[in-house]
């Protein structure tokens, strides 16, 4: 019993978010990317860790060219510890495919690598993440960039999007066109950074064909073949 009450006083007392370190401490400096991934496993820089099962580290080749920014694991993801194995992740595939750029080429990561959700007994329901999560785990997607360098990034919605631009972020307004990338990021400069739809949401479209070529013509322009 005292155990038990021990426990939940120090549950209570971390779930402010500034009493989480955020995952820098975890991060090992000018690891490649095998090593993030290991490292990943450890980290306890927010409070997601403590729900999920796993951590979803990125996923490519390391000489990929174009890395693909989602928002964080959904259930499959947490549960095969891969990122975009689920349904959003085969129509990002078919997306891929369609646009002219082999799957399997791409690096494919999350802004944030624990899955968020709101258990409703025989269902884990997708919860974005906080804003304030999403800024706790920054450091693995910036260690990512460091160690794959690639020339193209393509941010997949609005989460992703406001992890490179900060809150202000819409995909509505910036989505299909080059961006620039901000100064604030530090690391490699990629030459190309676009925004575009998460796949969940064309997944969820009322107009899913329409919303389906537009990502596709999105993603030609990653791929360097503009529409
Ligand atoms: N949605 C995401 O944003 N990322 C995944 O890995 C899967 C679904
Ligand atoms: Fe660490 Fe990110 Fe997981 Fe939070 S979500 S525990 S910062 S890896």
């Amino acid at each position: 019993m005292a155990s038990r009450s021990t426990t939940s006083r120090s549950t209570t007392s971390r779930s402010t978010p500034s009493s989480w370190p955020g995952a820098q401490a975890w991060v090992p400096p000018g690891a490649d990317l095998d090593d993030l991934a290991s490292a990943a496993h450890e980290c306890r820089g927010c409070d997601l860790s403590e729900h999920a099962t796993q951590v979803v580290m990125g996923s490519g080749p390391p000489q990929a060219r174009i890395m693909l920014v989602g928002e964080q694991p959904g259930d499959q993801e947490d549960r095969t510890g891969e990122p975009f194995v689920g349904p959003a992740g085969r129509l990002l595939d078919d997306a891929l495919e369609a646009a002219g750029i082999e799957p399997a080429s791409v690096y494919r990561t999350n802004a944030v690598k624990h899955f968020r959700f709101v258990d409703r007994g025989h269902k884990r329901v997708h919860k974005s993440p906080a804003r304030w999560q999403v800024a706790k785990c920054q450091p693995w997607l910036l260690a990512e960039l460091e160690a794959l360098r690639p020339s193209t990034v393509v941010l997949l919605g609005a989460t992703a999007g406001q992890a490179v631009f900060g809150s202000k972020f819409r995909v509505g307004t910036s989505r299909g066109t080059p961006l620039d990338w901000p100064t604030t990021m530090g690391g490699p400069m990629p030459h190309l950074v676009l925004a575009t739809a998460h796949p969940s949401a064309v997944l969820r479209s009322r107009q899913r064909d329409e919303d389906f070529a537009a990502l596709v013509a999105d993603l030609r322009l990653a791929a360097g073949h503009p529409r």
